[in-house]
């Protein structure tokens, strides 16, 4: 499933989409695939590398799923090669209760994508990984609404840790997340936007956001996309 907004395609893939053999896989991600050795980890890995590479040949109009290698940076974030060059996309990988998003946008583009399932958490969690603003704003809305502006937050949040290329290195508190809509009267069928705000170096990321219960779709970038 591929969608789009504004200069962003976002690929979606369940595990039953994954082929059961490795032939789509590279040599280096065959010899990477078996250093993972709990077979759920393995899974979801191998999950988010199918996702990533539908989204490089969606991207390039040609190259097939075993021409694409998705490596890790020093990092951590993951990068595209085809047949062993680099590939002209940036890409953001997220994968969750068997289901994974691959984010693609312009090459040099710093993109971030989460996918998280809507769960209530204890108020600690705000407490300890919000900052002061974005306690207050799950304060303020709806109980209804609450695990849902919860795990927004937190989902926007790993997108820009992402972007920036730091992830949970980076204090939670460092990036803010500006949101003002979360309603969940319709079901999600709609991009709503969101802006994280890194305050030093100050940087913002504009993005969106979509329900698709039970999981919220989050992704952002360094720019402003446009289609
Ligand atoms: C990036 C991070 C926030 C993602 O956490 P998560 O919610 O468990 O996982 P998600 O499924 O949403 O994302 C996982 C993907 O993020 C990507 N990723 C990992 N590190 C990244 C980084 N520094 N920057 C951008 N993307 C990164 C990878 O593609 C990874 O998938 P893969 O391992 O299958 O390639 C977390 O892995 C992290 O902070 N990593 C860097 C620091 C670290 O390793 N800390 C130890 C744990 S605190």
């Amino acid at each position: 499933m591929v969608d789009s907004i504004k200069g962003f395609r976002i690929v979606r893939q369940s595990l039953v989409d994954v082929p059961a053999g490795d032939e789509w896989l590279t040599a280096w991600e065959c010899d990477y695939a078996a250093t993972r050795r709990v077979p759920k980890r393995r899974e979801e890995w191998r999950l988010g590398r199918w996702t990533a590479k539908l989204a490089v040949r969606e991207w390039a109009g040609s190259a097939t799923p075993a021409e694409i290698e998705i490596r890790p940076r020093a990092d951590g974030a993951p990068e595209a090669f085809i047949g062993g060059a680099p590939a002209d996309c940036s890409i953001s990988l997220s994968h969750s209760n068997g289901q994974a998003i691959c984010a693609i946008a312009p090459c040099g583009t710093s993109i971030g994508c989460d996918i998280e399932v809507i769960e209530a958490r204890d108020p600690t969690f705000a407490a300890d990984y919000f900052t002061a603003d974005e306690c207050a704003f799950v304060e303020s809305v709806p109980e209804n609404a609450r695990a849902l502006a919860t795990t927004l937050i937190w989902s926007a949040k790993e997108c820009a840790l992402k972007a920036i290329g730091e992830g949970l290195r980076l204090d939670t508190r460092e990036v803010e997340v500006m949101t003002s809509d979360v309603t969940i009267d319709d079901a999600g069928a709609s991009w709503r936007r969101i802006e994280v705000v890194r305050w030093s170096p100050r940087t913002t990321y504009p993005g969106w956001w979509r329900l698709e219960w039970p999981f919220v779709i989050a992704v952002v970038a360094s720019v402003e996309m446009t289609d």
